[in-house]
């Protein structure tokens, strides 16, 4: 039986976990940095990589004593080496290269977006290849056809802003902190999706691609609306671009009805380009999403209605497994350990490692990490 230990530190979260070849879950453990950055309203680099370092090597010790297992029982090491925060990225890179130099068991450099790209497979052991990806994250909104590990392509990214930047930002505007997605996701429980008039952004083009700027704009103009004079907003940062429908004067939007406006706009987008990506691509085994955002129950229910639609098998994995962890690294790196993969110890950490890295660039794509 395989075992290997995953590390994940590319964002805010410090993670460990033990997986084997079985897709038993040994023992995972995450220290949220959430409180640290609460304050600031977002992730601060700084911050998240000194809360790595000195939480990495008491998390992994009580990974192992967590599954009553030595280090050296382990069968390899897999670390998130990118893409993501590089002083996140690189404690947990140093911290696996000296643990698989200690025990002269194999290192493996894993893509954070592989993670999250295979993490269905870790859930669901019926899951072959090939299959139509959504990931939505913080950093990352695309449409990929993963048709083997390390194999995928892109068939569509967004052109400004992600999925689960969207809902953090939107989420400010409301007052809801940091981190904002589940936060909206309650909110929205108890509004109408219907009140407020929101843009559907690239609603229908050709290609399957994403914006979301608009959006975020226009919510941030609804809230101003709703709650300041007419004309109000400039103080919260409406940027006056969005190209969303006139707001009614004086409107009674209540928070919740804007935050439920929002997801269900932010939904017709997925399940468009969704459909839209279905119809260009071959056929495929199943229609799966990944990703923090995946953890939206909304956004699941959804999807499982397009794909149901087509014929196709939903999958999401459990939220635990959406939102970052290390289980989905160690994962990762059982796949690719199979497959009689690793990688040499003075491999680099990447800020920016695309998965298909043939994908051509798409206007104002990839400006965040
Ligand atoms: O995958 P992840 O944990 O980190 C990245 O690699 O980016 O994704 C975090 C993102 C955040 O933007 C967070 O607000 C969003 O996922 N998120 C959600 C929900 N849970 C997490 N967005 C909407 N609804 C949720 N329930
Ligand atoms: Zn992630």
């Amino acid at each position: 039986m395989r075992i290997v230990l995953g590390i994940e530190s590319s964002c805010d979260e410090t993670a460990a976990a033990l997986v084997t070849g079985e897709r038993v879950i040994l023992a995972q453990r995450i220290a949220s940095q959430d409180d640290a950055h609460r304050p600031y309203g977002g992730v601060v680099p700084e911050i998240a990589a000194r809360a790595h370092a000195e939480r990495l090597a008491p998390l992994i010790e009580a990974t192992l004593a967590d599954a009553g297992m030595r280090l050296d029982a382990v069968d390899a090491i897999a670390a998130t080496a990118g893409p993501g925060l590089i002083g996140g990225v690189m404690v947990g890179l140093v911290t696996a290269k000296a643990l698989a130099m200690a025990t002269g068991k194999p290192l493996i450099a894993v893509n954070h977006l592989e993670g999250h790209a295979l993490s269905p497979r870790l859930a669901d052991p019926g899951l072959e290849y090939p299959y139509l990806l959504l990931l939505v994250s913080g950093g990352h909104c695309q449409i990929l056809l993963v048709t083997g590990v390390g194999r995928f392509r892109r068939l569509a990214t967004t052109i400004d802003d992600a999925l689960g930047e969207a809902f953090d930002k939107s989420a400010k505007v409301l007052g809801l902190g940091y981190p904002g997605g589940p936060a909206l996701e309650r909110l929205a429980l108890a509004g109408d999706a219907r009140k407020v008039p929101l843009p559907r952004p690239l609603l229908g083009s050709a290609e399957p691609h994403f914006s979301f700027a608009g959006l975020k704009s226009a919510v941030m103009r609804a809230k101003s609306a709703s709650t300041g004079p007419a004309g109000a907003g400039e103080g919260i940062g409406f940027s006056g671009n969005a190209a969303g429908p006139e707001l009614a004067e004086g409107p009674d939007y209540t928070d919740a009805d804007i935050a439920a406006s929002f997801q269900q706009a932010a939904i017709d987008c997925l399940v468009d380009r969704t459909r839209r990506a279905l119809a260009k691509v071959g056929p495929v085994n199943a229609l799966v999403v990944a990703g923090g955002v995946a953890a939206n129950q909304a956004i699941r229910a959804a999807l499982e209605a397009l794909a149901s639609g087509h014929g196709l098998p939903f999958i999401a994995p459990p939220l635990t497994l959406c939102t970052d962890n290390a289980a989905m690294i160690a994962w990762a790196g059982i796949e690719r350990l199979e497959l009689g993969q690793s990688d040499p110890l003075d491999v680099a950490a990447r800020p920016r490692w695309p998965l298909d890295p043939d994908a051509e660039t798409v206007r104002g794509a990839g400006v965040k990490a």
